[in-house]
């Protein structure tokens, strides 16, 4: 793991580098799940540069980037959640847009990532941390899982022509068994 490498809170000068990550690493994964025009569109959608740097406006919400000699690598993003079965969890942060860039992933740099997200949430007061992955993207749930996500059911995200399906996860950052009906819904998406 190379050491020159830095995992900081996201500033506006990252968005750019941000939406470039998002773009890449949200079309890889859903390429089986999208229609090819609704991935272009989503991803101009909430991707661009503009809405990213609309989103990291809000004050409710962080982003951390991975800073390397060579640029900014990775992105991850914490916010309320938009999930079903997490925005009722008033106690619950959602994770989303967590993208390494290809050629270093494996690296233990999302580890770390991971674990710096939970630990900031925690310290704003959340208790349980929700996400949704792709059905198809098997080696993330492994990921999730490992690092003490639990499966919590489905959800089925919409948008324009595509419905792509995903699993709901949840940890809960207290390391506390936590109890929740799984469930399969479906929303608009919100990602
Ligand atoms: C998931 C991800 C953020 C983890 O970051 P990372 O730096 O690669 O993770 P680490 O090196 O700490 O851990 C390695 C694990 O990451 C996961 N991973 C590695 N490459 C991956 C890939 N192409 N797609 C999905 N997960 C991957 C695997 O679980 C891997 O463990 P394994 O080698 O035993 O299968 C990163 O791999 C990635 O950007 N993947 C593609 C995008 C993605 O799936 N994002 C999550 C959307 S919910």
């Amino acid at each position: 793991m190379t050491t020159a490498f830095t995992i900081r809170e996201a500033v506006m000068a990252d968005a750019e580098a941000i939406s470039r990550l998002c773009i890449s690493g949200f079309s890889y994964i859903h390429e089986s799940g999208f229609l090819p025009e609704d991935l272009t569109a989503i991803c101009e959608e909430l991707f661009s540069t503009e809405p990213v740097n609309a989103d990291m406006l809000q004050g409710d919400r962080f982003y951390l980037v991975l800073d390397t000699p060579d640029g900014v690598k990775g992105c991850l993003r914490m916010a309320p959640p938009s999930l079903h079965d997490a925005k009722f969890d008033r106690g619950g942060f959602e994770l989303s847009r967590f993208y390494i860039d290809e050629e270093i992933r494996g690296g233990g740099w999302g580890t770390k990532m991971l674990s710096i997200a939970h630990k900031r949430t925690r310290s704003m007061g959340f208790e349980r941390s929700w996400l949704h992955v792709f059905i198809p993207n098997a080696r993330a749930q492994q990921f999730y899982l490992r690092h003490g996500y639990q499966m919590m059911g489905q959800e089925t995200l919409h948008f324009r022509n595509s419905e792509p399906t995903g699993y709901v996860m949840m940890k809960d950052l207290r390391q506390e068994v936590c109890i929740a009906a799984p469930s399969s819904v479906s929303s608009p998406m919100d990602y």
